[in-house]
C-alpha cells in the first residue's frame, strides 16, 4: 500500500519514515528542492536521535522516496497525509493555515477517486471540513475523503514516540475512510496500543487540548517552583510528591525557564483564538500563555539579580535549544532571556551542543559563539545553564570552578544537587531550592533516618 506524505518538516519526514518501518511504501513530498535534493541523499535537516538511520534503511530497501513534484509524488498513493507547518499568523496568533489550504487545492487535481487525505498537522476545528471543500471546489467530480489525524510525537524522541505512541487519535466521517485508518494503523491496533475513532472535530480538538494541558502542568509547577523559592519548601519534594498520584501524573512536572518550542506556544495561542471565534472562555489558557511570557523574562531578572548587575560583566550561557536532544530553538527561553541580558550590558558567551546554527540566524549583539562549554566559561564572571543536555549535567565541576572568574552558577533546569553545589564552592542559584541550601535536605532520605533525625 502506498503512501504520500506532504511536507517533511518535524512530523513529515517523521511520519512518512516511521510508515515505512511500518512496512508501508511512502513518497515524501517538499516544495523545497534543495531539501529534497539533500534527503535523497539521506542528508536530514533536522537533529533528531535515530532518523537518519531509519530514512537511510528504508530508502535502501525502496519504500522510501522524497520528490518535490506534487503531481508524482501523490501518483500511486491512495491515502494521502498533509503534515505542512502551520506556523502562528503575525495579526492575531491564530494558525496560519494556508500552506496547508494550498497543499489542498493542488492535491485535488492529481488524485484518483476514493483517495483518502488526512489532515496530520496541527489545524483548528473546522479545518478538516474546510479541506473537504477545497478540494470538492476545485475537482467537483472527486469522489474522496477527508480524515483527522494529529500527531503527538515529541522532538528528541519522535521515532519512539510515532512508532509506539500512547494513542492514536483518528476523526473521520465516513465508514470508507475509518477502514482505509484502520488499514493503516492495523500494527499498533495488533499491539493494543488505543486507536480512538471520533469525528473531525473532536480529533482536532483532543490536539489542542493535550498540549494546552500538558503547557498548563509546566506553568503551574513554575509557579509553585516561585512560592517554594519564596517559603523555603522544596521544588523537587513537591514535584515527587504531586506526581506519585495516579491522578496528576509525574511527567511534566519539572520546573524550568518557561516552555518553548514549536508547538506548545503555538498551539496555546491558537487555542486561544479558537475559544475566542467561538464565544468560549479559556481563561486557563490564557494564563498559561501569559505566565509561560512572563517566566522567561523573570529569568533574565533572576540572572541579573544573582551577578548584581551584567553591565560589562561576561556571562556564559550553557544551552540555546527549547530542551534538550534537539536543534530547535524555536521560543527557547534562551532567545528571551539572551537578549535581556545583551540589553542590560552584558556580554553574553553562547554554546549549544547541537543548536548553534539555528541560533546564529535569530540571536544577534554583544554575543561570542563559543565551540565548546570550556571556551565559554574561560574568565566569564558567571554561567548559567537555559538547556538541561546531558553534557551539562556531566560537567566537571572543579574545572567549571576553575575556568569561571567567581563561582556563580545560576541553574534554571535545576541539574545538580543545591548541597552538593555548596559543598564544592559554588554560589548556586537554581529553581524553587533555597530551602536545600538552607540545610533542608531531607530528599530521598529513609523514613527511618528521617525517624531518628
Ligand atoms: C510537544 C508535545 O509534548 C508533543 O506531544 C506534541 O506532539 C508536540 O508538542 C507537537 O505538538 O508537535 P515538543 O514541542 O517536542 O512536544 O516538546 P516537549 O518535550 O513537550 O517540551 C516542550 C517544552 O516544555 C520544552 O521547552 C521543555 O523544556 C518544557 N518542559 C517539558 C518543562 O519545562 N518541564 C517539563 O516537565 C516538561
Amino acid at each position: 500500500m502506498s503512501i504520500a506524505v506532504i511536507g517533511t518538516g518535524y512530523v513529515g519526514l517523521v511520519s512518512g519514515t516511521c510508515f515505512t518501518e511500518m512496512g508501508f511504501d511512502v513518497t515524501c513530498i517538499d516544495k523545497d528542492q534543495t531539501k529534497i535534493s539533500r534527503l535523497k541523499k539521506a542528508q536530514i535537516p533536522i537533529y533528531e536521535p535515530g532518523l537518519k538511520e531509519l530514512v537511510k534503511k528504508n530508502m535502501r530497501a525502496g519504500r522510501l522516496s522524497f520528490t518535490d513534484n506534487l503531481k508524482t509524488g501523490v501518483k500511486d498513493a491512495k491515502t494521502i497525509f498533509i503534515a505542512v507547518g502551520t506556523p502562528t499568523s503575525e495579526n492575531d496568533g491564530s494558525a496560519d493555515l494556508s500552506y496547508v489550504f494550498a497543499a489542498a487545492r493542488e492535491i485535488a487535481a492529481h488524485i484518483e477517486n476514493d483517495s483518502v487525505v488526512v489532515i496530520k498537522s496541527t489545524v483548528p476545528l473546522g479545518t478538516s471540513r474546510k479541506v473537504k471543500g477545497i478540494i470538492a471546489k476545485a475537482n467537483p467530480r472527486l469522489k474522496f475523503h477527508v480524515v483527522s489525524n494529529p500527531e503527538f510525537l515529541r522532538e528528541g524522541r519522535a521515532v519512539k514516540d510515532f512508532l509506539q505512541p500512547d494513542r492514536v487519535i483518528i476523526g473521520v466521517d465516513s465508514e470508507k475512510s475509518l477502514a482505509a485508518m484502520q488499514r493503516i494503523y492495523q500494527p499498533m491496533i495488533s499491539e493494543n496500543i488505543p486507536v480512538i475513532f471520533t469525528d473531525l472535530e473532536t480529533s482536532e480538538l483532543t490536539k489542542y487540548a493535550a498540549n494546552a494541558f500538558l503547557a498548563a502542568k509546566i506553568a503551574f509547577i513554575n509557579e509553585m517552583a516561585d512560592l517554594c523559592d519564596k517559603s523555603g519548601a522544596n521544588i523537587d519534594d513537591v514535584s515527587h510528591g504531586m506526581g506519585l498520584d495516579p491522578r496528576i501524573g509525574k511527567d511534566y512536572l519539572k520546573t524550568g525557564p518557561g516552555f518553548g518550542g514549536s508547538c506548545f506556544p503555538k498551539d496555546t495561542l491558537a487555542l486561544r483564538k479558537i475559544a475566542f471565534d467561538l464565544g468560549a472562555e479559556s481563561e486557563i489558557v490564557e494564563s498559561v500563555i501569559a505566565a509561560n511570557d512572563k517566566r522567561k523574562i523573570a529569568m533574565a531578572k533572576k540572572i541579573i539579580k544573582a551577578n548584581g548587575e551584567v553591565k560589562g560583566k561576561t556571562i556564559a550561557a550553557l544551552g540555546l535549544t527549547f530542551k534538550a536532544d534537539t536543534d530547535d530553538v524555536r521560543a527557547s527561553a534562551a532567545l528571551t532571556i539572551i537578549p535581556e541580558l545583551v540589553k542590560n550590558g552584558a556580554k553574553v558567551r553562547v554554546y549549544d551542543p547541537h543548536g548553534m546554527n539555528n541560533a546564529r540566524k535569530v540571536l544577534s549583539g554583544a554575543i561570542e559563539w563559543c565551540d565548546d562549554v570550556t571556551q565559554a566559561l574561560k574568565g566569564a564572571d558567571s554561567a548559567v545553564i537555559i538547556t538541561e543536555w546531558r553534557e551539562f549535567a556531566e560537567m566537571d565541576l572543579a574545572k567549571v570552578k576553575s575556568l569561571l572568574k567567581k563561582p556563580l552558577l545560576v541553574d534554571l533546569r535545576n541539574l545538580f544537587h543545591p548541597g552538593d553545589m555548596k559543598k564544592a564552592g559554588f554560589n548556586y542559584i537554581s529553581l524553587g531550592r533555597e530551602a536545600v541550601l538552607q540545610g533542608a535536605e531531607t530528599r530521598n532520605r529513609k523514613p527511618e533516618a528521617r525517624k531518628k533525625a
